[in-house]
């Protein structure tokens, strides 16, 4: 604390993003990125961009990455948003579409970076309980609201809501946005994008952090009506307005474009997932049903605190969140195969 900060800076909880460790041979199953890396036509994009045309700024629009995105959901142009990363995304639809001054609905257990916008910009957050078993439940979000937010599927809880679901809570809320947060959708889920032509209130944010492997390399976007999207620009334009750099627009219109490394690395990643979870509850844990790139487990018998840190000590890394109703699950990101085994020999001598 100083006298030099702000009021508000005073009052702040930042995001504690998950450990980003140096240790070698570590099996890191913290953060939910891919295991798999991007595809080369990434790799090779990025490399060709490496020139002297460096020295300028990237297009402040990122047209051509909107445009190859609108054309791959068929939606138009005006109807996406780039970010630098969606967390910058979410940042601005906290600040430029919702409603301050009523409080924004979201579930007690979620992204964690939700209520730390609340705090930073200083609006009200009202937490949702999911139901015992996990789910959201649309009836809950029929009520008073500045704006409603959640994850589909839900984060850390890997549960995905039936679009039909997601569309009731759309529905009830007319006059308020509702966002989706599609950062996991590819891993099994359908996206809500389908359904933006239909409701003006929709706003859908995604990733090319997870499913498209490129965390590293920050690339986040929205889609809705334009009118969402003319709010989001004007918040952007008032922030950054170069929010992605050349190497990032390159590298992400060629991630688009390599369809079949897409597919095939989404199909990999769930074939595992679905190995380690018939694996987990071999060895007696219950597993939610994820259609995520990781899974949400907890074991009758051990404390989910005194696993995480029993892996630790033998390299491997997951997330254990230290919160009510939660506190007994481990996180687990789907690894590659050679992961995944070490992770359950692991697990194997700690039960
Ligand atoms: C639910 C959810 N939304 C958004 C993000 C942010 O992703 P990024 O900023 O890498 O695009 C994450 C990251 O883990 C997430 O779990």
């Amino acid at each position: 604390m100083s006298k030099f900060w702000s009021p508000l800076v005073k009052k702040l909880t930042p995001y504690v993003p998950g450990e980003q460790p140096k240790m070698a041979n570590l099996v890191k199953l913290n953060t939910n990125e891919n295991p798999f890396g991007p595809s080369p036509k990434v790799v090779e994009a990025i490399t060709a961009e490496l020139n002297d045309n460096l020295r300028l700024y990237p297009d402040p629009e990122g047209e051509a990455l909107k445009s190859t995105i609108a054309r791959y959901y068929n939606v138009q142009s005006e109807q996406v948003f780039l970010g630098n990363g969606s967390d910058e995304v979410l940042a601005h639809i906290f600040y430029g579409l919702f409603q301050h001054g009523q409080p924004i609905l979201y579930p007690d257990i979620t992204y964690s970076f939700y209520p730390v916008y609340c705090s930073l910009y200083n609006i009200e957050g009202k937490t949702l309980p999911l139901t015992e078993s996990f789910e959201i439940n649309p009836e809950d979000y029929r009520q008073p609201n500045g704006g409603v937010i959640f994850p589909n599927p839900n984060a850390p809880t890997g549960r995905y809501l039936a679009l039909d679901k997601v569309e009731a809570i759309v529905a009830a809320n007319p006059d308020r946005v509702v966002v989706v947060d599609e950062a996991y959708v590819d891993f099994g889920g359908e996206s809500a994008i389908k359904l933006v032509g239909k409701y003006p209130n929709l706003l859908v944010s995604q990733t090319l952090s997870k499913a498209r492997s490129l965390a590293g390399l920050r690339v986040g976007f929205a889609v809705g009506s334009a009118e969402l999207i003319e709010a989001l620009n004007r918040v952007k334009n008032s922030f950054n307005s170069y929010p992605l750099d050349r190497l990032a627009l390159a590298g992400a219109i060629a991630a688009f474009e390599d369809e079949d490394w897409f597919r095939a690395t989404c199909e990999g990643v769930i074939g595992e997932r679905d190995w380690v979870t018939a694996k987990l509850e071999a060895l007696g844990f219950e597993v939610l049903p994820s259609k995520a790139n990781f899974i949400f487990a907890r074991h009758p018998d051990h404390a989910g605190e005194v696993l995480a840190k029993g892996l630790r000590e033998q390299g491997v890394i997951v997330r254990h969140f230290n919160k009510p109703r939660i506190s007994e699950f481990l996180r687990i990101t789907t690894g590659t195969a050679d992961q995944n085994k070490r992770l359950i020999e692991c697990l194997k001598a700690l039960v």
